[in-house]
């Protein structure tokens, strides 16, 4: 695979060709993903579920962050990679700066941060110092107790009107990607609409340019819980690499989401 920037997947919203994209957290998957021409990975703090354990995404560190981030980096040379900023590394845009030059050093080529509008002046930082941004709308896991549970959000008019200017308010300040979490796949249209830049969607539909999926809801493996947005890649074709190129094709075919595995 030819090393993916960020140019890459602008021509391809520009073109109209949408990609897949994983979260990974070792060097043997990302090789693996690598393999099939998976263009974009992402270090998810959602390592704090799959690998730890744990319920939510908030004891995850910046440092659990940046050994996984060199794992993966060590797998995939060639991806985009996105590293996740965890929860509290950037509650002041001087926090986020250093972080995130931790995050860099380990071998991301972005950082993610989950939030809006708050987030405005933190995205200018971050991108006038080199550090590209991808903005996380919508489910942001980290918000977990204020939203009182894993729950779609932009569900009502001022919430999905509010969600399409944050979009529009990051991606002015710098974001270079935005990603959308759970909501309908009619606000994810029209945020993507909207955007210049690529935005990525998970449990929001097949109208977005990209798809992301936790790999171990990919493989059926997850320990706890399988999003109903998810598939089992695994199951469908009895083999690893056959399940990422399966996902890859459907995403790229827009088969993947189908009505089945979207948030109407
Ligand atoms: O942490 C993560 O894996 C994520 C994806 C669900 C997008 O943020």
């Amino acid at each position: 695979m030819k090393k993916i920037t960020i140019n890459d997947l602008i021509k391809c919203k520009q073109e109209g060709r949408k990609f897949a994209t994983s979260t990974a957290y070792d060097a043997s998957f990302a090789q693996l993903f690598e393999s099939q021409e998976m263009p974009v990975l992402l270090v998810g703090d959602s390592l704090g579920m799959v690998l730890q354990g744990k319920n939510d995404t908030l004891p995850v560190t910046v440092e659990n962050i940046a050994y996984h981030t060199k794992m993966v980096r060590a797998g995939s040379p060639n991806c985009l990679l996105m590293s996740d900023m965890p929860f509290m590394s950037y509650a002041t845009p001087e926090q986020a700066c250093e972080n995130a030059a931790t995050l860099m050093r380990a071998g991301a080529n972005m950082v993610k941060i989950e939030g809006g509008r708050w987030l405005v002046e933190t995205v200018e930082k971050l991108t006038e110092r080199a550090v590209p941004v991808c903005a996380h709308l919508g489910l942001t896991p980290q918000s977990v107790n204020i939203f009182g549970g894993y729950k779609i959000q932009g569900r009502d008019q001022e919430q999905a009107d509010k969600m399409v200017s944050d979009a529009l308010a990051l991606q002015n300040a710098g974001a270079q990607i935005v990603l959308l979490e759970c909501v309908p796949a009619s606000l994810a249209e029209r945020i993507t609409k909207a955007c210049n830049v690529p935005v990525i969607g998970i449990g929001a539909g097949n109208v977005t340019d990209g798809q992301i999926l936790v790999m171990h809801d990919m493989f059926g493996i997850s320990a706890n819980y399988m999003p109903k947005f998810s598939k089992d890649f695994l199951a469908e074709t009895g083999d690893m690499r056959k399940a990422v190129a399966k996902y890859i094709a459907d995403v790229q075919q827009g088969t993947f989401p189908d009505d089945a595995h979207t948030i109407a």
